[in-house]
């Protein structure tokens, strides 16, 4: 039998199993869900008042959050107490609502709203489909610089917006970025905040959505965006985003922006003009259930880690026995974040989903890591280990790197 006939007849052997295995999305595992159960019932009818006083029937309580939640939070997006502001279950949605503001109204010290100056937004690929989406259906030109190991190629970002006023920001994740995992330098860090930008109002949407979501036990702390901006005397530069989507329930929780006080002046009253105040009973719930948890956030996050580190674990496990002596793809060995970033060597990516999808195993669609859908080399694969079970993520892995093998050995032969 041929290598060629080995790899078809494996390939054949798993579609015969009829499995429908799911690694397309990024989400907890119900084990991590289970972790803030006690959240459901941190709340009950003898405790609708906070520390401070506040009822949370009723409307008061303020457009940033309640004081004891925004004192726990900020931990989450390495600011101050008074430099964080709350919003609802989703920070999509926050930045959505700012980016929207951006567009009508423009950002603190713009002179007017960026919607009728062409305005183009820095994106990093691979990214995250999801702010490809919300940035273009917004009106914005993206325009794509590399993420790579030390953060968003900065060369590239630098020319960029020396020159192109229309150039108003970047939108990325700094920490365990979606798919690829990586952290922005310390470096990379310095020359963003102090780039030099045409537009004046040039914005720093970082969403930090992995910020506390580290796999090593003693991690090392990522750059702080928002205390260098404020270092480089450029403090409203930078607003930072987060949820605790992947802390606690998914959509079920709080939106987390974090920026310099003089931003939560402007932004708290841009956010007061359609909302009188995030839900505060989920704030509460949330202050109430992490006070008890052992360790805090801290704790919390350790105990998503101990369920999700095997996952990676098995991961590259399997991609270095099955694949890695075969020059057929390289794939990142993250520290943290949800996501695995692979590129197969010849442009077989689309191949490699679909026969995933025969063989009974749904990836994220190729091309959803860059804008428009389309992977110019055809080459990237996001894997999204966490959701599924430990036994799965390894059924799922052989198989993926099998439809590479197939893949890549179809290319060659064509
Ligand atoms: C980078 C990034 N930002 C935001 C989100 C979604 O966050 P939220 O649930 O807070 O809207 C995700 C979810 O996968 C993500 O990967």
């Amino acid at each position: 039998m041929t290598d060629y006939d080995a790899l078809q007849k494996q390939f054949q052997d798993f579609k015969s199993r009829n499995l429908s295995l799911n690694m397309e999305r990024g989400q907890p595992a119900n084990a991590n869900f289970d972790l803030s159960l006690p959240i459901l019932s941190a709340v009950d009818e003898n405790n609708y008042t906070t520390d401070s006083g506040v009822d949370i029937r009723n409307y008061p309580g303020g457009i940033l959050g309640l004081s004891e939640a925004r004192e726990l939070f900020c931990e989450q997006l390495n600011v101050e107490s008074d430099e964080i502001m709350l919003g609802n279950n989703s920070s999509l949605e926050m930045m959505s609502r700012f980016l929207t503001w951006a567009l009508l109204r423009g950002v603190n010290g713009s002179t007017k709203g960026w919607v009728n100056d062409s305005p183009k937004l820095i994106v990093t690929v691979p990214g995250y489909d999801r702010h490809f989406l919300l940035a273009r259906e917004l009106g914005f030109e993206l325009v794509t610089v590399k993420m790579t190991g030390n953060g968003p190629d900065m060369d590239a970002v630098e020319k960029l917006v020396a020159n192109d006023a229309a150039v108003k920001g970047i939108y990325f994740v700094p920490t365990y970025s979606n798919p690829t995992g990586d952290t922005i330098s310390k470096d990379f860090a310095e020359r963003l905040v102090k780039v030099k930008a045409a537009a004046n109002d040039f914005t720093i949407f970082a969403d930090d959505a992995y910020s506390v979501h580290h796999l090593q036990d003693n991690p090392t702390a990522a750059p702080n965006l928002l205390q260098m901006a404020k270092e480089a005397g450029s403090p409203n530069r930078v607003i930072l985003f987060g949820s605790t989507s992947k802390v606690t329930f998914a959509s079920g929780g709080l939106g987390l922006a974090g920026m310099s006080t003089d931003n939560i002046a402007y932004w708290s009253k841009a956010m007061s003009t359609g909302s009188i105040g995030p839900n505060k009973a989920e704030q509460w719930r949330h202050v109430l259930f992490l006070r008890k948890y052992p360790g805090g956030l801290k704790g919390l996050m350790q105990g998503h880690a101990k369920i999700l580190k095997p996952k990676f674990d098995k991961v590259q496990e399997v991609l270095n026995r099955e694949l890695g002596n075969h020059n057929l793809a390289t794939w990142t060995d993250p520290r943290g974040g949800y996501f695995v970033s692979l590129d197969t060597i010849q442009p077989v990516a689309s191949r490699v989903v679909e026969l995933a999808k025969e063989a009974g195993l749904a990836l994220t669609p190729t091309g959803a890591t860059f804008p428009d859908g389309t992977d110019p080399e055809n080459r990237n694969i996001r894997i999204a280990p966490t959701r599924p079970p430990l036994e799965e993520v390894e059924l799922a892995m052989e198989i993926v790197a099998c439809c590479i093998k197939l893949a890549s050995a179809e290319a060659s032969q064509a």
